[in-house]
């Protein structure tokens, strides 16, 4: 990359403070922060809202913002702890129990927020749900992870299978519904009743809290579980990185069904007891702008497929907005485009800064702090008490320079700590004492990290990290698919699309109202996002002799590169 790098401006800490950090660091120190290091009790809802609501001088302060076309609410931290005692009140009501899994499944709203710290409350692990997820995707999660409990909106509900789910006790509706049934529970009926007082059920570190759902490249989304113990490096990272002060207006693009939304859109923010803007309702450049210059942002979290939109727009639009409270701009999800930190600086006449991390890992890794200078392309620099490096396929470190797998010594605080109910894949990821990430990339001499690509098959597409599997496993179920092969194919906007190959079963003829009739079927049975923007008929599939699809060969040909070895390929 031939871009100067974009120097440092100051932070919570400076270059120093860290290069002392990095050398002589024990997250132990992290642990100071925390009520439990005195008290011994844990809870990470407790951290995040009631310690808040118990000062009595941060009792009212707004720690929730929800701006909505249709909505505008402000919640203190004191509401907030009312209400998430309420919801404890009634999950304890009907059953539930420490270690259950409540998912929720509904868009963001303020009773999202009250729902999921009354499911930490009592000790109960949340798995949130994206809410575009269709029926497929939902039933996938719900079964995986045998939930007893779900939290959704009578709108959502026709998405969910419940008769087919046997460990599904109840779903909570929040909404006006009519149809009665044992297994609905009337969440603003129940709310009413409930009190605001609760005990909180204490749990250790090591408990569970969140059950997210990821795709790899094979096989059925799996759920990543994380304990109690990630909110050490939530709020770290939300010092070190994100620079949360106290009077800061933060807000994180990220919906809370993935884990940008609930490390960063959930914890980071209220740990440190800053006001969170939760924003609902669909992106449009004018509508983001309008919430950054209404809310008087000063600090934001976003995505690189926003960025390129935000770029796309052009500067008339910006220009409509004052947006001279933001101070602090960072991305994650994909790779953050050198051109759209040199628009950054010409728009907001702010850097960009770019974190990377992943649902698996819980929290950032390698990141660009306010402090250092940027160099435009790369990811940054691992942050205090997290070793990275390059490795090739034995776990051994590459020199500077040299491509390989990202790796991360195995043993911080947020890091996974299974995959539910399959450790055979839990183990996959950790070759001689690394956590190896997947991704492909290289460190420079001045330990820069610098992004390359996934060395799997799966998909990231406008920052949603897609399955190839699930997407052909869908198509297949079409009438008229017979085998179907998915790949990736780079695109400006998305960073990647998601292009299908199939074959017809005898009887069917290529067209493009069949191509349409295929692409709305996994639209509307798995999710949109996941819906393969391109499909091509192809006569057949190129596959190994075991029988498996080989995305790398169609890759190449989509691509026009060299196909490799093909020599396992079958007659
Ligand atoms: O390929 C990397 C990409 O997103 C993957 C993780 O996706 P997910 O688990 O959905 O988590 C996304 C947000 C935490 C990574 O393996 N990725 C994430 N951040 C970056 C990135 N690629 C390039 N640059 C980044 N900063």
């Amino acid at each position: 990359m031939d871009m100067q790098p974009i120097p440092a401006r100051e932070g919570n800490h400076n270059l120093q403070d860290y290069q002392q950090k990095r050398k002589n660091f024990h997250w132990e120190e992290v642990k100071e922060n925390f009520s439990w290091s005195k008290t011994g009790k844990v809870n990470a809802a407790y951290e995040a809202i009631d310690r808040h609501a118990e000062d009595p001088a941060k009792k009212d302060k707004v720690a929730l913002i929800y701006s909505a076309p249709d909505r505008e609410e402000k919640l203190t931290f004191n509401q907030l702890k009312n209400q998430s005692n309420q919801f404890a009140n009634v999950l304890n009501k009907e059953g539930v129990q420490k270690g259950d899994r409540v998912f929720l499944f509904m868009p963001r709203s303020p009773e999202f927020y009250a729902c999921f710290f009354g499911i930490l409350k009592v000790g109960a692990i949340a798995g949130p749900l994206f809410e575009a997820f269709m029926e497929q995707a939902v039933r996938d999660r719900l079964e995986d992870s045998e939930a007893s409990m779900l939290i959704t909106t009578p709108e959502l509900l026709e998405r969910v299978p419940h008769n087919e789910l046997p460990n599904l006790e109840k779903i909570v509706l929040v909404g006006d519904f009519t149809e009665a049934s044992n297994k609905y529970v009337d969440y603003f009926k129940e709310m009413d009743q409930a009190s605001e007082a609760f005990d909180i059920e204490w749990v250790d570190l090591e408990d569970g809290m969140l059950l997210h759902y990821t795709s790899g490249s094979t096989g059925k989304p799996k759920g990543v579980y994380h304990v109690h113990n990630a909110m050490i490096q939530h709020y770290a990272t939300g010092d070190w990185v994100i620079d949360l002060k106290e009077d800061d207006i933060y807000w994180c693009t990220a919906d809370p069904g993935w884990v940008t939304g609930t490390s960063y859109g959930i914890f980071a923010p209220w740990l440190h007891g800053v006001t969170n803007v939760i924003r609902g309702g669909r992106f449009t450049p004018d509508s983001w702008y309008e919430t950054l210059d209404k809310q008087n942002v000063t600090v934001w979290y976003s995505a690189p497929t926003a960025f390129r939109k935000l770029v796309s727009a052009g500067a008339d639009v910006v220009h409509k907005y004052d947006l001279s409270s933001l101070r602090h701009v960072m991305s994650v999800g994909e790779p953050l485009n050198p051109e759209v930190i040199t628009w950054g600086v010409d728009a907001f006449k702010l850097r960009i800064h770019d974190t990377w991390w992943m649902t698996e890992t819980g929290a950032m890794l390698i990141v660009n702090y306010p402090c250092m200078d940027i160099r435009p392309g790369s990811m940054g620099k691992p942050i205090p008490g997290v070793e990275a490096a390059i490795v090739d396929n034995e776990g051994n470190e590459l020199p500077p320079n040299q491509m390989g797998n990202l790796a991360i010594k195995k043993g911080w605080p947020s890091m996974m700590r299974a995959i539910w109910k399959n450790p055979g894949k839990y183990e996959s990821y950790f070759i001689n004492g690394w956590y190896v990430s997947g991704d492909s990339a290289y460190m420079d001499e001045d330990g820069y990290f610098w992004f390359q690509g996934r060395l799997d098959d799966v998909i990231n597409t406008s920052g949603e990290r897609v399955g190839p599997f699930e997407v052909e496993s869908k198509l297949i179920e079409h009438p008229a698919v017979a085998e179907a092969g998915v790949i990736g194919k780079p695109d400006p906007e998305r960073g990647e699309i998601i292009k299908a190959f199939i074959t017809l079963n005898e009887g069917y003829k290529a067209s493009d109202e069949l191509v349409e009739d295929i692409r709305q079927f996994v639209k509307t049975g798995l999710s949109a996002h996941a819906a393969p923007r391109e499909i091509e008929v192809k006569e057949t599939i190129p596959k190994t002799r075991s029988g498996k699809i080989m995305r790398r060969l169609l890759k190449s040909w989509e691509l026009g590169l060299p196909t490799g070895d093909t020599s396992t390929l079958e007659e």
